[in-house]
């Protein structure tokens, strides 16, 4: 990708996971001219006042917010020398955002082609898809096509007529979004770009052949399963369903009649996607719901437990297995299927999806970036970790940056160029 600009060495960097379940700030430090980040600073508490994917109590939420990045400045702040944090990169729920393809042609007039021009095509397709309620989120050129000629990466040097770019919009929904900033700048803080949470899932678990040769991420979050597929180095299409853990943990309780704080416990000492040999006859404690402490718990094979578990999973796989067949991106898909997020943690995830989905599945958990502590380096933390990494490398695709960057430098430039599009 040899488009890519990177944050220079030294640059810290701050972001912000807002998810259903827990909120977690990392701080990163780029340590070299490649990009690669170190953890100096991390946060993580119990989310409040979010439900699946949205801030619904703004007071809530954003108590939880000031608290997480407190904590990773705090333990930032040896090297952060005082300085406060100003911006944060966020992410927003895939339920809030919606990707497609667009193509836009423009005029390069027989010269070589420039990043310059690249950025003017990317500006054409924002300005197009520019509404009220609508946030550009991501403007990520996928192909180029030179005077007819297919399947161009970098078309930079290249001489020209006409270039033609086909571009991954991702756009957010604009009051949801306002709501997190609200929160956010409540906190003293600056929302400095915008991330769809499973691109930044994929960017921190998948390794670079897997986002190259084609690969999809899902992300099992608590009430959101969000998933994004990668294709010849860049995000193609995302979406999300409204499922995730917390549904797996309700159906558990309700199904043995236990409180939703031991049905969480029983799903993750005890639970399972799939029914395996081993579980065979053993069986599990499960405190009455009203009775804790006092009543006799009532025993329950474990295979129980796992009949009511699986259907759910099943479920979710199916939904995504559904939009995705839906997105008509069935032939770039490729064979593979990276699963994170917490939920991805259930025994037997790994198969039941490989099942459903028909593909080649893997776990994955952030892989990129040094000096993180153990307690946040599980796939819970592929967001927050990916949003780093997006913020340190992906600066070409935040629109705004698009925006400020596509206006040609000179007088001379701007006449050359208004002389090109308009004769
Ligand atoms: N070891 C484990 N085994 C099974 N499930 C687990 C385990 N650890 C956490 N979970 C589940 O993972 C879910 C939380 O996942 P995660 O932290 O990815 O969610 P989130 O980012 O807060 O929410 P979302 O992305 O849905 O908005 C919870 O439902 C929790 O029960
Ligand atoms: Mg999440």
């Amino acid at each position: 990708m040899s488009r890519k600009t990177v944050k220079p060495k030294g640059s810290l960097i701050a972001a912000l996971d807002i998810g259903s379940s827990k909120t977690s700030c990392f701080i990163g430090r780029v340590i070299d001219d490649n990009g690669t980040l170190e953890v100096i600073g991390v946060g993580n508490r119990q989310s409040k006042g979010v439900k699946n994917g949205s801030i619904v109590d703004l007071d809530a939420a954003e108590s939880v917010i000031r608290q997480t990045v407190h904590a990773a400045e705090n333990m930032a702040a040896e090297v952060m020398r005082g300085y406060p944090l100003r911006e944060i990169v966020c992410n927003v729920s895939g339920v809030h955002a919606n990707a497609f393809g667009h193509s836009v042609k423009v005029d390069i007039g027989g010269h070589d082609v420039t990043e310059n021009d690249i950025k003017r095509a990317l500006a054409k397709a924002q300005e197009k898809e520019a509404k009220d309620n609508l946030e550009l989120l991501h403007t990520i050129p996928t192909f180029f096509r030179i005077d007819g000629q297919d399947g161009i990466r970098d078309p930079q040097g290249m001489f020209a007529e006409t270039m033609q770019v086909d571009i991954n919009l991702v756009t957010g929904d604009a009051v949801a979004l306002r709501n997190m900033a609200s929160c956010v700048e409540r906190s003293h803080l600056d929302i400095s770009s915008l991330c769809v949470g499973a691109y930044a899932s994929g960017l921190s678990s998948l390794v670079d052949d897997e986002i190259d040769l084609g690969c999809t991420v899902i992300d099992i979050g608590a009430e959101v399963t969000s998933f994004a597929v990668f294709h010849s180095g860049y995000m193609i299409f995302c979406d999300a369903v409204p499922l995730g853990g917390q549904n797996i943990t309700n159906d558990i309780a309700q199904g043995l009649t236990t409180s939703k704080e031991h049905a969480e416990r029983i799903k993750i000492m005890y639970g399972a996607a799939i029914a395996s040999q081993t579980d065979e006859g053993e069986m599990i404690d499960v405190p009455r719901l009203g009775e804790e402490g006092s009543g006799k718990p009532n025993h329950v094979p474990r295979s129980f437990l796992i009949g009511i578990m699986q259907p759910r999973v099943e479920e979710i796989f199916e939904m995504v297995r559904a939009r995705l067949t839906d997105s008509g991106m069935q032939n770039v898909i490729g064979r593979r299927v990276v699963l994170t997020g917490g939920t991805s943690q259930i025994t037997g995830m790994r198969d039941l999806g490989g099942y459903v989905l028909d593909k080649q599945v893997r776990l994955g958990k952030p892989i990129r970036l040094t000096g993180l502590p153990d307690a946040v380096s599980g796939p819970g933390f592929s967001t927050v970790a990916g949003l780093l990494t997006y913020a340190a490398e992906h600066i070409d695709e935040m629109p705004a940056e698009i925006m400020a960057q596509a206006r040609p430098d000179s007088f001379v430039e701007r006449a050359k160029l208004w002389l090109r599009e308009n004769w």
